[in-house]
C-alpha cells in the first residue's frame, strides 16, 4: 500500500502552487510615481497593492529596482544589494514586500546576472588592470591576431550586440576588449570563474533571507559561453550572429543545477524561478524545467512573439494565425508530461498585444479580451504585464526624440547611417519598439493619467481619457473585469491549471480553438481571431458543445436566429461540460 507521504509527494510534484497562479509584471519606472519626479517608484507600487489584490493575481514580478546608471532602464545594475534612490530605499522595499505578503501574494525579483553595469564595483576593479584579481570576472580578450587593437575588424569575434554594433568594447589602456552582448555599459560576467558564481549565489541568498519569493532570471540561458569564442555567421553587414556560441552554452545545465543546490534547495517549495530564455527550443525547455533535474520551474520563451518578424525584429509582417497555433501548440504538446512554460503576449520588451495581434480601434475591448481568454486558458503560468488588463495600446510616437529605449535609439542611428530612410525606420519602431510597453500606466483621466504629478519620463499615451483603470473598474464590461474573471477561473477550475491540451482546427485561418481536459471535465475554448464573423461548426462534437455551459464570453449573448457556433468579430467563448454528457 502506498504511504500517505508518498501520495502527497506525487501530488506535490504534479501540482505545484505556481501552476494555478497568475503573475503580474511591474515595470517600476512606468507604474506609479509617489513623489512627483515623473518616474515610478516603490511608494507608487505600494499605493496600488490593493488594486493588484483585487485583480486577483498571485505573484508580482518586479523589473529591476537596483541602483543603476539606467543605460538599459535598470537592466544594467551597479549594486545588486540595494535600491536605486529614484525608486526608494531598502526600507521602502521591505514595506512593499510586507504589504504584498499581507495580502497573500508573492514577490519575485528580477535577477540580472548575465552582465552587470560597467559602473558596478566588480567591473570597475576588473577594468583597472589586467592583473587585478577581478580581471577574470569578465570576458577580456586581445584583438584579432595580426591586427591592431581598436582598428576596424580587430574585435576578438564578429559577434553583434543586441543593441547594435559589435559585442566587444575596446579599452585603449590595456589594449584589450571586453564582451557585452547588450550595451557597452553592460559587460558580460564570466561564469567560468567560480568566484563569480559564488558572489551571485551569495547575493541571491541575501534576497531570499530578506523574504522575496523567487527570481525571474534575465537571459539566463546566455551565462555559459563557448570559451573558444568562435565567430558567428554573417548574413549581411559587418556583424555576425554569435548566439549559437552563447545561447544554451556548454555548461548551462551545470550552472543552473549548481545555483539550485547553492541557493534554492531546501526552501524551494514556496519559491518561483523562471528563466528568461531567448532562442530556447521545446526540447531544451523540457530539460530546464524537468523538476527532477532541479534547474528552474518554468521558461519564458520567445518563439511565438517572433512569428511576425523577418531576420530581425524590425522586419515586421502580419502574423499568420496557423503559425501561432503551430508554435504554441507544439509547446503545449512538448511540455505535456514534463516541464512547464510561461504564457504571455506582453512584457516590457514587446509592443502592446492589442495593437499587435488584435484591433486597437473599433474592437479594442473585445479583441483585448479575446487575447486574454486564449492565453489564460492554455496550460502554463499566465503573465499579465501592467496595463494589459486595461487593454492599453501602442503609443503614437511621432519622431525619434519621442523614444527613450536604447535599443530603439541605437537601431535608428545604425539603420539610418546605413542608408535606410528615417521614415521607414520610424515606421518599424512605432510597431515594434519596446517603448510601446513603457508608457505610464493609465490610472485615471486626470493630468498625466494619474501616473505622476510631475513631468513623466516618457509621455503618457494620449488615449488615457478613454483607457484608464478608474473607468475600467467602473465598467463591468471592461477588459479589467474580464481579466479578473480569467484569473479567478484559473484558481477555481482545476482543468485550466492542470488539464491536458488539444489543439482543434490547427489550419483554420480565423478560429483559434482548443480543448482542455481533466478527469471528466472538458473545456472548449473558441476564439475568432479576425474582424470578420466565423463559423466554428467544424469542431468535433459541435452539437454537444452548443448545449453545454458557456463559462466565459466577450460578446453579447448569441443571437438565437444565428447558428450557435457562429462567432462575431474577435469573439471568444469558453464552454464547459462534464464528459459523461457526451
Ligand atoms: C532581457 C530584458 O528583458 C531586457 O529588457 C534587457 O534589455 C535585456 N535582457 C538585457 O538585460
Amino acid at each position: 500500500m502506498q504511504a500517505a507521504g508518498e501520495l502527497s509527494d506525487a501530488w506535490a510534484t504534479d501540482r505545484q502552487w505556481w501552476k494555478s497562479a497568475v503573475v503580474y509584471q511591474i515595470y517600476p519606472r512606468s507604474f506609479a510615481d509617489s513623489d512627483g519626479d515623473g518616474i515610478g517608484d516603490l511608494g507608487g507600487i505600494s499605493s496600488k497593492i490593493d488594486y493588484l489584490a483585487d485583480l486577483g493575481v498571485d505573484v508580482i514580478w518586479l523589473s529591476p529596482v537596483y541602483p543603476s546608471p539606467q543605460d538599459d532602464a535598470g537592466y544594467d545594475i551597479s549594486n545588486y544589494q540595494d535600491i536605486e534612490p529614484v525608486f526608494g530605499t531598502l526600507a521602502d522595499f521591505d514595506a512593499l514586500l510586507g504589504a504584498v505578503h499581507d495580502r497573500g501574494m508573492k514577490l519575485v525579483m528580477d535577477l540580472v546576472v548575465n552582465h552587470t553595469s560597467d559602473e558596478h564595483p566588480w567591473f570597475v576593479e576588473s577594468k583597472s588592470s589586467p592583473v587585478n584579481p577581478k580581471r577574470d570576472w569578465y570576458w577580456w580578450r586581445p584583438g584579432r591576431e595580426g591586427m591592431h587593437g581598436g582598428d576596424p575588424g580587430a574585435e576578438p569575434t564578429n559577434w553583434r550586440a543586441s543593441f547594435s554594433g559589435s559585442a566587444w568594447q575596446y579599452q585603449a589602456e590595456s589594449g584589450e576588449y571586453y564582451l557585452h552582448l547588450f550595451s557597452r555599459k553592460q559587460p558580460d560576467l564570466n561564469w567560468e570563474n567560480p568566484e563569480v558564481r559564488g558572489a551571485v549565489y551569495q547575493m541571491m541568498r541575501w534576497w531570499l533571507d530578506r523574504g522575496v519569493d523567487g527570481f525571474r532570471m534575465d537571459v539566463i540561458n546566455m551565462i555559459s559561453k563557448d570559451p573558444l569564442l568562435p565567430d558567428g555567421h554573417t548574413r549581411s553587414g559587418l556583424w555576425g550572429d554569435g548566439s549559437p556560441h552563447y545561447i544554451n552554452g556548454p555548461r548551462l545545465h551545470e550552472f543552473l543545477q549548481e545555483m539550485h543546490r547553492e541557493v534554492l534547495a531546501g526552501r524551494k517549495d514556496q519559491l518561483l524561478t523562471v528563466g528568461e530564455m531567448p532562442g530556447c527550443t521545446v526540447e531544451e525547455a523540457r530539460l530546464f524545467t524537468d523538476q527532477a533535474r532541479a534547474e528552474v520551474d518554468m521558461v519564458f520563451q520567445f518563439e511565438h512573439v517572433e512569428l511576425d518578424q523577418g531576420a530581425t525584429k524590425w522586419e515586421v509582417h502580419p502574423l499568420r494565425l496557423a503559425d501561432l497555433k503551430g508554435s504554441l501548440g507544439r509547446w503545449q504538446a512538448g511540455l505535456a508530461d514534463v516541464g512547464w512554460n510561461s504564457l504571455y503576449w506582453n512584457n516590457h520588451d514587446q509592443p502592446r498585444a492589442v495593437s499587435r495581434f488584435g484591433d486597437d480601434g473599433e474592437y479594442r475591448v473585445r479583441s483585448a479580451k479575446l487575447l486574454g481568454t486564449l492565453l489564460h486558458l492554455h496550460r502554463g503560468t499566465p503573465y499579465v504585464y501592467q496595463g494589459e488588463e486595461l487593454g492599453m495600446t501602442n503609443a503614437p510616437f511621432a519622431q525619434i526624440s519621442d523614444f527613450r529605449d536604447i535599443e530603439s535609439i541605437n537601431h535608428f542611428a545604425e539603420a539610418t547611417a546605413s542608408g535606410q530612410s528615417p521614415e521607414a525606420v520610424l515606421a518599424a519602431l512605432r510597431t515594434m519598439s519596446r517603448d510601446n510597453a513603457r508608457t505610464p500606466v493609465q490610472w485615471n483621466d486626470s493630468d498625466n493619467a494619474g501616473f505622476s504629478t510631475g513631468q513623466p519620463w516618457i509621455p503618457v499615451n494620449p488615449n488615457y481619457h478613454e483607457i484608464n483603470a478608474s473607468a475600467a473598474r467602473a465598467d463591468p464590461e471592461s477588459v479589467w473585469h474580464h481579466y479578473r474573471t480569467l484569473i479567478d477561473l484559473r484558481h477555481r477550475e482545476p482543468a485550466v491549471a492542470y488539464g491536458d491540451f488539444t489543439m482543434v482546427l490547427p489550419e483554420h485561418e480565423q478560429i483559434y480553438a482548443f480543448t482542455r481536459r481533466l478527469d471528466d471535465v472538458e473545456l472548449l475554448v473558441l476564439g475568432n481571431v479576425s474582424g470578420r464573423t466565423a463559423m466554428a461548426d467544424q469542431i468535433p462534437y459541435a452539437g454537444n458543445w452548443e448545449n453545454s455551459e458557456l463559462l466565459i464570453t466577450n460578446a453579447p449573448a448569441p443571437d438565437p436566429s444565428q447558428p450557435r457556433l457562429s462567432l462575431l468579430p474577435w469573439e471568444a467563448r469558453v464552454y464547459r461540460r462534464v464528459v459523461a454528457d457526451r
